[in-house]
């Protein structure tokens, strides 16, 4: 029996967080056993926004695999790779921009949104206008069936769906339209400063940060904003120091003791941080050490994803053939 294919790709921009780990890494993981899994680096894509300053892509790029492998991702058992080194990506790409209107990738609400909100960089290139037109490709290049994403990805989702469309009934019925796959827990971690974690916000907990960090990191957090005095009751169903133990803490009554002392004003928030740091450094401490371990061998995430190439490639290959003899773009009658 085949197994379904899945494919989900994260741009190298910096270090994976603790969002990331409970959103969308959790979904990878189980996945890898489940599917035929293809997990991929989008570097094109951080050039489209990033265009004027690639100093860090490499690096960035590097660090995602070390994460990615240290989490528990398996090159025996997924396909790891870079999207650049799978250039049959970019012809897809430009099949597909034959075929898809201009007014189709205007619409995308996180191209209008960005074009609004972004000051300090200038999209008004080309490349960053074809972001899910170049998603689209990723995705239908391995023939996904199902992609892993967070819920900001499902207008990409549609508009592949409808990219696919338009191509299988211009020249035959042969590419997938792809399914969205949801995190099912779904957690929502707060950031240090209590809205969504996002690197934007600088309010990140890596995975990768040191005891130290944490512990840093951990003290400087927002609590119940109302709690102003330790005498004060607080409440922490809207303390995001609360929220993240809740995540990392291995035992549960120990989270109910947190919650009953805080409500009754018997313990503060300095106890507080003090033990979901000790908790946190905990519960990473296995990633910690599988890191450091790979990060010490000399080349790892380069033979990762040099390994990953050579075996997507012969999935991209015939794809991309096979797109090309549809579109007539070859020699054979
Ligand atoms: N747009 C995705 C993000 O910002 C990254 C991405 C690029 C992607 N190509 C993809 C995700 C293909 C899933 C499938 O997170």
């Amino acid at each position: 029996m085949t197994r379904k294919r899945a494919l989900t790709g994260y741009r190298p921009t910096g270090k994976l967080h603790l969002g990331h780990w409970f959103g969308n890494l959790q979904n990878m993981l189980t996945m890898q056993n489940e599917y035929d899994a293809f997990y991929f680096i989008a570097d094109w894509h951080a050039l489209t926004s990033d265009w004027a300053d690639t100093t860090r892509v490499r690096e960035f790029t590097e660090e995602m695999v070390l994460d990615w492998c240290a989490a528990g991702l398996d090159p025996a058992r997924c396909t790891i790779y870079r999207q650049s080194d799978v250039p049959e990506v970019a012809e897809l790409a430009l099949y597909f921009s034959m075929v898809t209107p201009m007014s189709w990738l205007e619409r995308v609400p996180s191209y209008k949104e960005q074009r609004e909100q972004v000051t300090d960089k200038d999209l008004g290139n080309l490349g960053f206008f074809m972001y899910p037109l170049l998603q689209a490709a990723d995705i239908t290049i391995v023939l996904a069936d199902v992609v892993p994403v967070g819920e900001d990805q499902l207008p990409h989702l549609e508009l592949t769906r409808e990219i696919v469309r338009r191509f299988n009934n211009a020249y035959g019925e042969y590419l997938v339209e792809p399914a969205a796959l949801i995190a099912k827990q779904g957690a929502r971690v707060p950031g240090t400063d209590g809205r969504k974690m996002s690197k934007s916000y600088g309010n990140s907990i890596f995975i990768s940060d040191s005891p130290d960090e944490i512990t840093a990191k951990v003290r400087g957090m927002i609590t119940d904003p109302a709690r102003k005095l330790k005498t004060d009751p607080g409440d922490p169903d809207i303390c995001p120091l609360h929220q993240i133990h809740k995540l990392v803490s291995p035992d549960p009554a120990d989270i109910a003791e947190w919650d009953r002392c805080c409500r009754s004003a018997e313990c503060g928030c300095v106890a507080h941080k003090q033990k979901m740091a000790t908790d946190l450094v905990e519960y990473l401490a296995e990633f910690r050490a599988r890191r450091e371990e790979l990060a010490a061998r000399p080349g790892f995430a380069w033979e990762v994803l040099e390994a990953g190439a050579a075996k997507a490639r012969p999935v991209t290959s015939e794809v991309v053939e096979t797109c090309r003899r549809l579109v007539r773009i070859d020699n054979n009658g």
